[in-house]
């Protein structure tokens, strides 16, 4: 099986990735990394054993990375996730322990450790943790087999500014870092997940499966994003984490182009925008694959069939 790290901020859409990867045998979670996001990393390294025992799953390791971003001042979305991050379903406190490694320690040490090309980096929050692992130690760029990532966007916008996603627009600094360090890249942008709709029939059929887990995952996506039904004019809100955990699964569901992607650090309006070359109007390489299509049906068919081994 694949051999994974996790690196994520939960968040609903966080918490269904992470289920969705520990319930699938084709993936080796090596460990996960909190990371401040959608909410401050107290509560995102509590979150991700809140999510791993619904799984019981108690034997997975859990580390705490950068409490804030490296450069700029945490941007939070309680206005999105609710004050605790997974608001939509109430989960008793965790009884699994937080390592003691540090979770930048972590991921150097994983990929020194490993076999050259064996690990690949699954990212679902700002890319602090990745950004200054890769600072404290270039070596390990090259040890990446890939880092598929939700973040960004192109035809599509932004979504906390009108050119920026949030992941890349709360740490843009570690965004650069990453696009820069020459390991391959796969991105799961908003162009792929506002087409992955978390409709009533679609939440119907995780709380159909009659199992906790089913009903945990119902609770939080009738809690999460669901203000976007009114925002875009759709039947349910996007659901962007699980797209990566889906892509490793089913690579065959997404479709994309290999283009060149760079961040915007420096200007006011537009700082944490990813700029697409997607037309190849310049001559500078390739070093993304930005997916912009996705068969969303295939999506959740996978998705909920994940769920139910849990
Ligand atoms: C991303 O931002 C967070 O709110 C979600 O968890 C997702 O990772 C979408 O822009
Ligand atoms: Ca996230």
């Amino acid at each position: 099986s694949r051999k994974i790290i996790i690196d994520t901020d939960p968040g609903q859409d966080d918490a269904l990735a992470i289920l969705m990867a520990l319930a699938s045998p084709e993936l080796d979670v090596l460990g996960i990394t909190a990371v401040a996001g959608n909410i401050p990393l107290a509560l995102t390294s509590i979150n991700i054993r809140k999510v791993c025992e619904v799984a019981n799953r108690r034997d997975v390791k859990v580390f705490a990375g950068c409490a804030r971003p490296m450069v700029r001042k945490l941007f939070t979305a309680e206005y999105i996730h609710g004050a605790t991050g997974l608001d939509g379903y109430d989960l008793p406190e965790p009884e699994m322990p937080l390592q003691a490694m540090d979770g930048v320690d972590f991921i150097i040490e994983t990929l020194r450790a490993e076999e050259p090309g064996s690990v690949t980096l699954c990212t679902l929050g700002p890319l602090t943790n990745i950004g200054t692992a890769l600072s404290r130690a270039p070596d390990i760029a090259a040890r990446v087999k890939e880092i598929v990532l939700m973040g960004g966007g192109c035809f599509e916008g932004g979504n906390v500014t009108p050119s920026a996603e949030f992941n890349i627009y709360v740490d843009p600094e570690a965004a650069e870092i990453v696009f820069t360090a020459g390991m391959p890249i796969v991105m799961l942008p908003l162009d792929a997940t506002h087409k992955v709709l978390t409709t009533g029939a679609r939440i119907a059929a995780m709380r159909a499966l009659g199992t906790r887990t089913g009903e945990v995952a119902a609770g939080w996506l009738e809690f999460f994003e669901r203000f976007d039904e009114r925002k875009y004019g759709t039947d349910g809100g996007p659901l962007h984490d699980p797209n990566v955990i889906a892509y490793l699964l089913e690579p065959q569901l997404y479709g994309g182009r290999f283009c060149n992607v760079e961040i915007e650090t420096g200007s006011a309006l537009t700082v944490g925008e990813t700029v697409v070359d997607w037309w190849g109007v310049t001559d500078r390489p390739a070093n993304a694959l930005f997916l912009r299509d996705v068969d969303a049906e295939g999506f959740f068919a996978l998705l909920t069939e994940r769920l139910a081994r849990l």
